[in-house]
């Protein structure tokens, strides 16, 4: 082996399973049979899930209490079309908590088939928050398809500035009544109802630096202004452009995909292009939540991430 070829394997990157264990308010109870069973507080609800390959472990009649079930449409997976059956009346929405109340936050179930709250990103809010704190300096976060706040509110709560975009003012209005139940309404988040692409665009011009980018964003998207969002067409520009945003001492970007069709190792060599020239690690795999059984790890995304250390 020439030292040219031992270089490339030493940097090849390598997979981990980033695991959400379940807390008080999250559970997956079972998965099985394409769906997934999922306790979000005190309800209990069934989603199709493509990744459930093998079979449930609960009794069908287990399965058969639960509170909603998400059934799609004659669309396809990706399409996300469908509707929601519920068995009883349940409020239109109801409050939640991640580790031990620090951050608080709406669930409700949307007709997008989510619920507010995408658990499998557990790990990566205690990781950001120890790496805020350990930075004992100001810290600034972009936080990009930032849905309804839930990592922006963590990284506030632990002292950083955060910016906050999403297209969506529904949206980003949930993402406020968070952050008041939270009660963090003191803390310094700026929420903007802006296409993720522009913005970043503006901010290139405009001088401004982070610290911290968590970048979430979904296969498919529109802008407020119908501006369409491809993952496969528009994330390399993205991340570029977020590359010229890089304070010179950046601590963390973390990218996730749920683009089915997207790698770890994918994303891995994304995040290196953009973090190209700054010292530090990366990481790339899948998350995975635990069942309540302890059987089976359900892989939900993948991420790549990057740290100073
Ligand atoms: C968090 S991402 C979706 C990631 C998610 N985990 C999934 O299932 O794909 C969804 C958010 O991105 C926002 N969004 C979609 N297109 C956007 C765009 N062009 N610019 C900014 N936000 C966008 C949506 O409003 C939504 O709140």
């Amino acid at each position: 082996m020439s030292e040219h070829d031992r270089v490339k394997v030493s940097s090849d990157p390598t997979s981990s399973l980033l695991i959400t264990e379940g807390w008080d308010d999250y559970a997956l109870v079972d998965s099985g049979g394409g769906k997934k069973l999922e306790r979000f507080g005190a309800y209990t609800f069934i989603r199709p899930e493509p990744q459930a390959l093998w079979c449930s472990t609960l009794a069908e009649n287990e399965w058969a209490r639960a509170d909603g079930v998400f059934t799609s449409g004659a669309g396809t997976e990706e399409e996300k079309t469908g509707r929601w059956y519920f068995k009883k009346e349940l409020p239109s929405r109801w409050e939640m908590g991640w580790n031990n109340n620090e951050v608080k936050f709406f669930a409700a179930a949307t007709p997008f088939r989510h619920l507010g709250v995408f658990p499998e990103h557990a790990p990566h809010w205690a990781w950001m928050k120890k790496i805020i704190i350990e930075a004992h300096r100001p810290v600034k976060i972009l936080n990009l398809f930032g849905y309804t706040g839930i990592a922006s509110l963590v990284c506030a709560a632990a002292g950083a500035e955060v910016t906050h975009v999403d297209a969506s003012k529904k949206i980003i209005a949930w993402a406020r009544e968070n952050q008041k139940i939270s009660g963090l309404e003191d803390r310094p988040i700026r929420w903007i109802e802006d296409d993720a692409m522009k913005f970043v665009q503006r901010e290139v011009r405009r001088g401004a630096k982070y610290d911290g980018f968590i970048i979430d964003p979904p296969k498919f998207g529109r802008g407020p202004k119908g501006e369409v969002w491809n993952i496969h067409e528009n994330l390399p520009r993205l991340l570029t452009a977020c590359s010229a945003l890089t304070s010179p001492t950046p601590l963390f970007t973390i990218l996730t995909c749920y683009a089915t069709r997207i790698s770890s190792v994918s994303a891995h060599y994304a995040l290196a292009d953009m973090m190209a020239g700054n010292n530090g690690i990366l990481e790339s795999g899948e998350m995975a939540l635990r069942e309540q059984s302890a059987r089976h790890l359900l892989s939900t995304a993948v991420f790549a991430r990057w740290s100073t250390r």
